[in-house]
């Protein structure tokens, strides 16, 4: 039988992966690359964290975790959301994923059935509005500008029909805005739901 690939293999790519792909190639050739593709960090990991990894990877077998990730890390974020956000989460809520893209795909998983609509910024993180439609929901995007600060508002959403969900991203990628602080981590602390209404 021959391979039909699925219709999700029609979903955009992910171009700047190909645009870095791209500039790593010229590099490689001697070519001076001024990267403007994918954000990267522009320093090491803080010493503490590389001197735990150096210690682990002598001393430890590094065999499976509990799934969600280990329970030490867990209670510490949780701490840092305390101390750094003022958000009350227990450590037990926190799940350790390899970045947020792991993250997001659990989130929208654990969130949305087939068929719902997700709410995005548009322009947006092209990988949300990908992975929405590879899992089989179906992604809104809304045109933002410098009105709302590149940033979704009620009127916008309250006008994008029935909806599941919407994706607020602070900073916001690419344009970098930030939500405004009424909806601020602080203020979505302690709400299993949020209604359109609460975003007024
Ligand atoms: C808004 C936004 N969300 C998610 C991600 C993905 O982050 P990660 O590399 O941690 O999966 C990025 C990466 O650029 C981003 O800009």
């Amino acid at each position: 039988m021959p391979f039909v690939p699925a219709s999700r293999g029609t979903i955009p790519p992910f171009m700047v992966m190909d645009m870095l792909r791209a500039a790593n190639e010229r590099a490689a050739a001697g070519d001076a690359v001024i990267h403007l593709d994918a954000g990267q960090p522009s320093t090491m990991a803080p010493k503490a964290v590389r001197e735990a990894a150096q210690r682990a990877l002598a001393t430890d077998r590094l065999g499976y975790s509990d799934s969600g990730g280990l329970p030490g890390l867990k209670h510490a974020i949780a701490r840092h959301c305390k101390k750094g956000y003022g958000v009350d989460v227990g450590g037990e809520e926190i799940v350790i994923t390899t970045g947020s893209s792991a993250g997001f795909l659990l989130a929208f998983l654990a969130s949305f059935e087939t068929g719902d609509r997700v709410a995005l910024a548009s322009p947006g993180y092209p990988a949300y509005r990908n992975i929405l439609a590879a899992l089989g929901f179906v992604p809104v995007p809304i045109r933002v500008g410098p009105s709302s600060r590149y940033q979704l508002d009620i009127d916008m959403l309250r006008d994008a029909g029935p909806l599941k969900g919407v994706i607020v991203a602070s900073p916001s990628n690419p344009t970098g805005s930030m939500i405004d602080r009424a909806i601020s981590p602080r203020s979505i602390a302690g709400r299993s739901r949020w209604d359109l209404a609460d975003l007024r």
